[in-house]
C-alpha cells in the first residue's frame, strides 16, 4: 500500500512517489542502452544518499552488474561542502579495465563528485559515467556535467526524503520535497 500524509516538516512536495518511479525508470532504460555490449560493468552507488535511487534503479536494468558502494565524506570544518574529501568505506572490486558507473543522490556543488571521479580514474576503470537523481548545476563551485540525471532542482531548494536527510533524518520518506524554514 502506498504511503499517502505528508510529513509536517515538509513545505512542498517537488516529486511524488510516481514521479520518482517513473523518472527512475526512463534513466534504467539509458543505463540499459548504455551499457549493451558491457562485460564488466560495476554500478557503484555512494552511500548513504544513494540507497532508494539505487535500489528502484536496479530493478528495471537487465544488463549484467557487479553492486559495490563507497562512503565520503567531507572533513576540515562543519560544513558539509567543505571541499576535502575523505572515503569512509571503500569499494571492494578492483575497478581497473571495467565500466563504471556512479550512482548519486545529487550534484550540489560538485565538490564531491569531482573528488570521487577524480578518484576512481586514478585506478584505470574502462569508462566512468555518473548518474545523479538530482542536479543543481546553479550551485557549482566546480565545473562538472554528470552524463545524466533524474531532475533539476533550483540553487536554495534543500531537499529531503527517498535519501536525502536532514540532520541523518527524514531520508525514509517515499517522496522529495522541500524542509520548512522554521525546522532548519
Ligand atoms: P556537493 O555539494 O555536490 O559536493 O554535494 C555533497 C553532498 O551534500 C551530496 O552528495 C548530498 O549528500 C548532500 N546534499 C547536497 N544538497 C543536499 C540537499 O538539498 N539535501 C540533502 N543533502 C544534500
Ligand atoms: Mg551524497
Amino acid at each position: 500500500m502506498k504511503k499517502t500524509s505528508i510529513d509536517p516538516r515538509i513545505d512542498k512536495v517537488l516529486f511524488t512517489q510516481e514521479q520518482l518511479e517513473e523518472k527512475i525508470f526512463e534513466l534504467s532504460q539509458w543505463v540499459n542502452k548504455t551499457y549493451k555490449n558491457s562485460s564488466n560493468l560495476i554500478i557503484i552507488g555512494l552511500l548513504k544518499g544513494c540507497l532508494p535511487f539505487y535500489a528502484q534503479l536496479i530493478k528495471t536494468i537487465d544488463v549484467d552488474f557487479v553492486s559495490d558502494f563507497m562512503i565520503t565524506s567531507s572533513y576540515g570544518g562543519k560544513d558539509k561542502s567543505s571541499g576535502n574529501v575523505k572515503i569512509i568505506l571503500d569499494l571492494v572490486n578492483n575497478i581497473e579495465g571495467c565500466d563504471v558507473l556512479i550512482v548519486e543522490d545529487i550534484v550540489d556543488t560538485a565538490r564531491t563528485m569531482t573528488k570521487v571521479v577524480s578518484i576512481l580514474k586514478s585506478r584505470n576503470p574502462q569508462s566512468l559515467k555518473v548518474l545523479t537523481l538530482l542536479n543543481k548545476p546553479s550551485n557549482r563551485v566546480v565545473e562538472f556535467e554528470p552524463d545524466n540525471y533524474g531532475f533539476l532542482i533550483k540553487k536554495d531548494d534543500f531537499v529531503v526524503g527517498f535519501g536525502f536527510d536532514w540532520d541523518e533524518k527524514m531520508r525514509q520518506l517515499p517522496y522529495i520535497g522541500t524542509i520548512k524554514k522554521t525546522i532548519v
